[in-house]
């Protein structure tokens, strides 16, 4: 049979890693595919660079557009990224009647509604395997591996990017930017790697995994972001005290009056395996009613770990092309007029434990107006640690000390009032650093 004819919108980090993985490994994956797959067009705006790659192997163009009015192409890869151009290239390639694969997870996380039902209104297939967690088959574990199960929660290191900062700062004690320029010439960052430190690249991948986990529409306006640029290396160092590590966590949770969905600096338990998870590994726990537990890791960025996930779904779109579109697997796991309406809950609803660390005058009855406010709000304490003040003393004045308080769950509403409170209090002389916890038991 023919080959399967694909087109190659950009030809960056991914899009070289899918044309050299491709041409490797073009036999085990015909054999797996029961047809060929071959890329016979690509554009990038430096044709030169694109032409020096592929050779005579590929019709280079500059114009992404040409791809989509190539009759023959079948299957179009967008792996230019971004929201606009790509938005409309992938509209207009749908339009034509056009497969598409994408690895842009800012697209989906925000036009993914538009984008499924335009697919679905002309009967093509939109793949986003390596959208979330690069080369780790997410998408298709939580949309068809786990669908016997109604889906709890799920949390995920979804962001190569600051896991590599985190654990490089944590064991070599290089700084922030240093790392940061090395994660960019990895290839691990995105064209704005604020995306990647504040948190807006995890926060595209947590909403189109609760979309698939829960059976609601993406919401990325939604979802409570917190990057990882206010982290403090005290906070840090307290936390391994204490018997944790601050991760990046995606957090998205089903509770019976809605789901949260938040990304934010996290402290997990130094004995689970998540919290062991270093460098731009990435690794995302899902919690089902009749699976349990089940844990998901390797490689979330890079050249070939993500080619490795956009050739998966070249694979996929292969075998069920011919498919009556009926009968193929919803985008979003769910059939589309299936989805729950349940809400995604205001960070205020939102339940978890804490972690808190004041800077406190060194005197008597400091702690007990601190715990006081607490147990007044509701809010169990579950462990305190309080430095010597000696090792923590501002030059020349009174003596201070850090005093670090693991709590319970509670709602972030009620913490929010009582850190209030608690900052109005005169002995309390600095922000409080407030960072969640997650069990994840
Ligand atoms: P790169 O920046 O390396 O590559 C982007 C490509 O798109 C380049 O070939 C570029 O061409 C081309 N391009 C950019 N703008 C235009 C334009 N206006 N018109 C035509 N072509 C254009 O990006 P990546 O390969 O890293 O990422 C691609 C997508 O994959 C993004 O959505 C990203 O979020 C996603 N992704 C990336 C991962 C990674 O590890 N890098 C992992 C998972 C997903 P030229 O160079 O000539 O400008
Ligand atoms: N910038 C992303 C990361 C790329 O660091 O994880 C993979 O999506």
């Amino acid at each position: 049979m023919k080959a399967i004819q694909v087109g190659v919108m950009g030809l960056g980090t991914v899009g070289g890693g899918v044309f050299e993985v491709l041409r490797r490994n073009q036999e085990e994956i015909r054999r797996r595919a029961g047809r060929g797959i071959e890329v016979t067009m690509v554009s990038r705006r430096d044709v030169a660079k694109a032409r020096a790659l592929v050779g005579d192997a590929a019709q280079v163009v500059a114009d992404p557009r040409a791809i989509i009015a190539n009759p023959e192409i079948d299957i179009v890869v967008e792996l230019i990224g971004g929201y606009d151009l790509a938005r409309e290239l992938v509209l207009e390639a749908i339009a034509a009647g056009k497969h598409v694969v994408t690895a842009n997870k800012a697209l989906l996380a925000v036009h993914g509604t538009e984008i499924f039902e335009a697919a679905r209104a002309k009967g093509v297939m939109v793949a986003f395997e390596a959208a979330v967690a690069g080369g780790i088959p997410i998408i298709k574990a939580l949309r068809e591996g786990l669908t016997a199960n109604r889906i709890q929660w799920l949390a995920g290191i979804i962001n190569g990017t600051t896991n590599f900062i985190l654990s490089e700062m944590r064991d070599k004690g290089l700084d922030f930017d240093v790392v940061l320029k090395e994660a960019q010439r990895l290839g691990y960052a995105e064209a704005d790697p604020t995306f990647d430190i504040e948190g807006v690249d995890a926060a595209h991948k947590a909403t189109i995994m609760s979309a698939i986990a829960f059976g609601i529409p993406v919401q990325f306006d939604k979802a409570y972001i917190e990057g990882i640029t206010k982290l403090g290396a005290a906070d840090i160092r307290y936390a391994e005290q204490l018997g944790y590590r601050i991760k990046l966590l995606g957090v998205s949770k089903r509770r019976d009056s809605g789901i949260e969905l938040r990304v934010h600096p996290t402290l997990v338990p130094s004995k689970r395996l998540i919290a062991n998870v270093e460098g731009a590994m990435n690794a995302v726990v899902v919690q089902g009613d009749a699976v349990g537990s089940t844990l998901y890791y390797g490689k979330g960025a890079g050249s070939e770990p993500t080619a490795s996930a956009v050739i998966a779904d070249l694979v996929d779109v292969t075998r069920l092309h011919t498919a009556d579109p009926q009968n193929r697997v919803p985008h979003l796991a769910f059939q589309p007029d299936a989805m729950s309406p349940l809400p995604i809950l205001p960070m205020d609803e939102v339940i978890t434990s804490y972690y808190l660390r004041l800077r406190v005058a060194d005197q008597a009855g400091v702690l007990a107006k601190v715990t006081g406010i607490l147990a007044a709000a509701n809010i169990s304490i579950d462990a305190v640690l309080q430095r010597e003040a000696d090792e923590v003393c501002a030059e020349g004045g009174e003596p201070q000390t850090d005093v670090i308080i693991l709590t319970h769950d509670t709602r972030e509403g009620t913490m929010n009032a009582a850190l209030a409170q608690m900052q109005a209090l005169p002995t309390v002389l600095a922000p409080i650093t407030r960072i969640r916890k997650e069990e994840l038991n």
